[in-house]
Formats: C-alpha cells, structure tokens, sequence
C-alpha cells in the first residue's frame, strides 16, 4: 500500500531501475522522509527488482513511498500513457531526467533518448509540477561542453552556448537536434540538452529548472572505461539541485558541475575550479 500524504515531495526519476538513477532514489528515500518516490523504468520487471533491492536495502519503511512507473522515454505513446496514469490530485514535486544512454549509438537513437526523452517527459508530466516552485532536474555530462568546444561549426557553436540567440527557440532547437551530424553522439545530445534547460527554463518561469553532471561514475553506461565512483557519489549532484534551498533562490536554466558549482556550456570545468559567471542569460524565478 502506497501512502502520498499533501505533505509529500512526490518526485519522479526516469530511468531509475539501475545505475545513478536508482542511487537517486535511494538518497531522495533515505535523506529526506517527506519524499515519495515514483521510479520510472522501461522494462515493469526491473522496476520491480530495483524497488525490492531499495525495500532491502533501506528497510520495509520506505515500502510506502515508493511506487514503479512503467516508463520508457524514447517513445511518445509510454510517456503519454505514464503521465495520464498519476493522479492530478497531488502534484509532482519534480521531475529528474535521468533515463539515458552512452556511446556506440546513431546520433538517431541517442538524441532521442538524451534529448526528446526529457523533452517529452517535461512536456507529458508538466501539468502535474507544482506551481510556482516545482523543480525539473536534467541530468546531463561533461561531455555536452566538451562537445561544443572541439564544435568547428561557429554558428551551432553559438546556438547551443547561448541558446537565446536561437531565433525559432525551441522549435528550431529541435531541428537542429533532428538534423546535427558529428561524431560524437552522445556528447552532441548532451549538449542540445543543456540549450534546451535554458530555454525551458525561460517558458516556465514558475518553474525551477536546471542541467547538472553527476560526474565520471561506474556504472553499465561507463563499463571498461576505468570509471571508478560509485553510482551513490552520482545521486549527489542530481539531488543537491532538486531539494536544496538555496537553488530555489537562484536563477535557473543553468549547467552545473559535479560539484554542484555553475559551470560553462561552451567548455569544461573541472570540480574544484572557479565558478562561471555570466548573466547575460538570467532567468530569474517567478514566484507566483
Ligand atoms: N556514468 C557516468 O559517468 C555519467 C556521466 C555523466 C552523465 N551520466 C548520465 O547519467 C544518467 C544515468 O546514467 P548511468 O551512468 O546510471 O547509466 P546506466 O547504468 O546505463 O543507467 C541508465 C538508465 O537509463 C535507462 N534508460 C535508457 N534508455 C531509456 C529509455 N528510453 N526509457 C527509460 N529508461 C531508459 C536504463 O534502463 P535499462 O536498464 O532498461 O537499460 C537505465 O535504468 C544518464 O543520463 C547519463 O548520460 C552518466
């Protein structure tokens, strides 16, 4: 039996079955007991399986505010189908974009999960966020900045770091990301996904919604890579932007680092170094 009480942050985390994701849902679960936890996963037995190891490993008190949703993000009708199946009544206290996939993909398969799938799950689960003040967390890579600076084409280079030059906002960002080539793929949908944060941010200005790395984390998406931190030092980032205070009092559609410091879209910050700073492109939150 699941219990969501009014006072419940109820958060959904796609692609929560294994990985970063599912050690979000631990530390939304353990950290902070107002938490409700919808664990999004493509395949129901999954779901299932990751929802008993968290039962298992974080006690049968968790049982109640923890719930699977069947949830695949690279297809329109699932997304559609899972955003219709949760209950109006009580609204989302936000949403992580967590579902994602690495290398070795068409720029296709990979911009349409790094990239539409947060796109349609933002779009599908929108009239569920609490507003003002529901929160939207991206979870992005090291690899989208990287990607724009070794981009030799200037003018795409200059849409995606600065994405309020994009004349046809979110429309023409979708073609481009329909149309980019390149051989990076992953860090192309990486990089589409930080443009389209901002502008996101900037057509929900009741929203508080940004992009964030977990950093360089051992799991199947880095297997063999040499990656060496576990999945629970990756939940960190993801989860400082959806429940800290302090960012709700910032200005969002930003890119943060893995040390929860904002961090250039055009090149890479490394933890530890000085923060960036820009505000040509503030977005400041509405409060009403
Ligand atoms: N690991 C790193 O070092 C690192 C660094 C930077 C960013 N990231 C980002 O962190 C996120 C999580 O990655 P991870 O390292 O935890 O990878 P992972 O262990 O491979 O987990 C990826 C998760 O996404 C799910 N997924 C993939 N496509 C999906 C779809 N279409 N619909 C729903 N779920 C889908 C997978 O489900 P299945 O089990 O069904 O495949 C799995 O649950 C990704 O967005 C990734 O880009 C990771």
């Amino acid at each position: 039996m699941s219990t969501v009480t009014p006072s419940s942050r109820r958060i959904l985390v796609t692609g929560a079955n294994k990985g970063i994701g599912k050690a979000i849902c631990e530390r939304l679960l353990q950290e902070w007991d107002d938490t409700y936890v919808l664990l999004g996963s493509r395949d129901l037995q999954r779901g299932e399986e990751a929802k008993a190891d968290l039962i298992n490993s974080l006690g049968d008190s968790c049982k109640d505010r923890l719930q699977v949703i069947h949830l695949d993000t690279s297809s329109d009708e699932s997304v559609q189908k899972a955003a219709e199946s949760i209950s109006g009544d009580d609204k989302l206290y936000g949403i992580i974009n967590n579902a994602g996939i690495g290398f070795g993909r068409s720029m296709e398969e990979t911009v349409n999960t790094n990239y539409f799938g947060p796109r349609r799950v933002n779009d599908a689960f929108g009239k569920h966020l609490k507003r003002p003040g529901g929160r939207i967390v991206n979870v992005s890579s090291a690899s989208g900045p990287i990607f724009l600076q070794n981009l030799s084409d200037a003018s795409l280079k200059g849409k995606l770091n600065q994405a309020w030059t994009i004349p046809g906002g979110l429309e023409e960002l979708d073609t481009i990301a329909r149309t980019i080539k390149g051989g990076n793929e992953y860090g192309a949908s990486k990089a589409l996904l930080n443009a389209y944060t901002f502008l996101y941010a900037k057509a929900n200005k009741d929203l508080i919604i940004n992009a964030i790395t977990p950093g360089y984390i051992k799991t199947d998406l880095t297997a063999g890579s040499g990656a060496s931190n576990p999945p629970s030092k990756g939940a960190v980032p993801p989860c400082w932007l959806m429940m800290d205070e302090d960012v709700a009092h910032q200005p969002t559609g930003r890119y943060y680092g893995s040390d929860c410091v904002r961090s250039p879209m055009d090149c890479y910050r490394g933890p530890g170094e000085e923060p960036y700073v820009n505000n040509d492109d503030l977005v400041e939150v509405s409060k009403n």
